[in-house]
C-alpha cells in the first residue's frame, strides 16, 4: 500500500499542488514556513479524514477561500484507489472514494494506516490525559473499525447525557422542577454498556501493545531504561455502575458526567537507577521523553502492520531535529533493513538529509517545497 498521486486545492498554503511520490522514501526539502508539515498533514487528512494537527476542519481551508479538496490515489493491494476529501465553509466535509460518498467514516479510517512522528509528540507526556487518550484512540481505531464505531456512539450518547443534565439544571432554576430520572436512565443504560465495551478494548489493545513499545524503547536506548504505561480506568473498579449511579446527583449538580471511560488515562513511566517506575513526565529527561514517544509510534507502526498486514505510511516531521547521531542511525539502519514501507520525511536542511540518506539501499527522491 502506498499513495501515488496527490493533488491539493486551497489546503492551508497550497492553492493548487500536484505531486507523483514513489514508493520507498520521499523527502520534503526547502525553507522553514514552506509548507512541508503542511503537505504531511495533507496525507494524514487523506487517511484519517482529520489534520493532526488543527481539530477544526475549517482552519486547513487556505486563508480567503472557500473550500479545500485533497485529493489521492492509492495502491491498494493490486488496484489503484482515489480518496477525495473536499469541505466547503459551512458545510460538512465529504469524504469519497473512487468518487462514492462512503456511509460511514469508520469505513475508510485504518484503510489506509499511517504513523506519524512529529515535533510536538512530547505533549503526550507533558499534556493532560485527553492527549494521551487521544493518541491511543487514533491507535486502537485505525486497528479496529468496531472500536471506532462504538467510541463514536459513545460520544453521542455523552453529549446528549451532558445536554440533560444542563437542561435540568436550567427547568430547576427557574421553576425548581425535579430531575428526570427515568430519562437519564436510558442514557446511562447505552453509556455503561459501551463505557465497558470501550474499556475491555483497551486494556486488551494496551496489552497488545506493551510488548512491542518495550523492544523499541531498549533498542532506541540501548537497553539502558526500563518504561512502562498503566492504563487507568474508573470502568475497571468492578463496582463501577453502582459508583455512577450513586454520584447521578453530583452529575446533575456539576452539569456534566463526571465519571466513565473519556476520564481515562495511561500514565507513562519509567524506572529510576533504584529500580522503582515513577512518572516520565515528571522524572523523564527531555530525551528520555522523546524516546519515548518515538517508541510508542513505532510500537504503533508495528501493530497496524500486523493488524491490517501492510506496512503504514511513516510521516516523519523533522525527525533528525529531534534525535541525537546514536539516535539517527538506529533509525536509519531500520530503514536500511526494510522495516518500513512508504516514507515521507522532511527536513528544512536538505544536505544533512543527502548526507543521512546516501548511503541507504531504498529509492530516495527528494521534492523541493517552495513558498506558495
Ligand atoms: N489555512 C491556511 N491558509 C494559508 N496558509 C496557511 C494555512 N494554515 C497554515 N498556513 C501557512 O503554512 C505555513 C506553515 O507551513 P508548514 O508548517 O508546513 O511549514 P514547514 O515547511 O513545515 O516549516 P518548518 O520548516 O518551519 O517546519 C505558515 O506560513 C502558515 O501561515
Ligand atoms: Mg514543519
Amino acid at each position: 500500500m502506498y499513495l501515488e498521486k496527490l493533488s491539493l486545492t486551497n489546503f492551508k498554503n497550497y492553492e493548487d499542488g500536484r505531486y507523483v511520490f514513489g514508493q520507498e522514501v520521499n523527502v520534503l526539502v526547502g525553507p522553514n514556513g514552506s509548507g512541508k508539515t503542511n503537505l504531511l498533514d495533507a496525507i494524514y487528512f487523506l487517511a484519517l479524514s482529520k489534520s493532526a494537527f488543527q481539530s477544526q476542519d475549517a482552519l486547513s481551508i487556505l486563508h480567503d477561500a472557500s473550500y479545500f479538496i485533497i485529493d489521492g490515489t492509492f495502491a491498494e493491494d493490486a488496484r489503484m484507489v482515489q480518496i477525495t476529501i473536499s469541505l466547503q465553509r459551512g458545510q460538512r466535509k465529504v469524504l469519497m472514494a473512487d468518487k462514492k460518498p462512503y456511509e460511514r467514516i469508520s469505513e475508510h479510517i485504518g484503510r489506509f494506516p499511517v504513523v506519524l512522528i512529529a515535533p510536538n509528540d512530547t505533549d503526550l507526556v507533558r499534556e493532560h490525559s485527553e492527549e494521551r487518550r487521544h493518541f491511543f484512540d487514533g491507535v486502537f481505531s485505525q486497528l479496529d473499525p468496531n472500536y471506532l464505531r462504538d467510541y463514536l456512539m459513545y460520544q453521542q450518547v455523552l453529549k446528549q447525557r451532558n445536554s440533560l443534565l444542563k437542561l435540568f439544571a436550567d427547568q430547576d432554576r427557574r421553576n425548581g422542577n425535579q430531575v428526570d430520572d427515568d430519562l437519564l436512565d436510558t442514557y446511562d443504560e447505552p453509556l455503561l454498556d459501551l463505557g465497558q465495551k470501550i474499556h475491555d478494548r483497551r486494556q486488551q489493545f494496551i496489552q497488545e501493545f506493551m510488548p512491542g513499545f518495550k523492544a523499541h524503547y531498549a533498542y532506541l536506548s540501548d537497553g539502558r531504561e526500563t518504561v512502562d504505561i498503566q492504563y487507568e480506568s474508573d470502568v475497571s473498579n468492578p463496582d463501577f455502575a453502582s459508583e455512577f449511579r450513586h454520584f447521578r446527583r453530583r452529575d446533575t449538580v456539576l452539569q456534566r458526567t463526571t465519571m466513565g471511560i473519556h476520564k481515562d488515562d495511561y500514565s507513562f513511566l519509567i524506572g529510576d537507577s533504584s529500580g522503582q517506575t515513577v512518572p516520565l513526565k515528571k522524572f523523564g529527561s527531555q530525551g528520555q521523553q522523546k524516546t519515548f514517544v518515538i517508541a510508542l509510534k513505532l510500537a504503533q507502526f508495528d501493530q497496524l502492520r500486523s493488524g491490517k498486514g501492510v506496512k503504514p505510511i511513516l510521516l516523519l516531521d523533522d525527525i533528525f531535529d529531534k534525535l541525537d547521531d546514536r539516535r539517527i542511525s538506529k533509525l536509519i539502519q531500520q530503514m536500511d533493513e526494510g522495516a518500513f514501507g512508504q516514507l515521507f520525511i522532511t527536513d528544512a536542511r536538505p544536505e544533512r538529509t543527502r548526507e543521512l540518506l546516501s548511503k541507504v539501499k531504498a529509492d530516495v527522491r527528494f521534492f523541493e517545497i517552495a513558498h506558495a
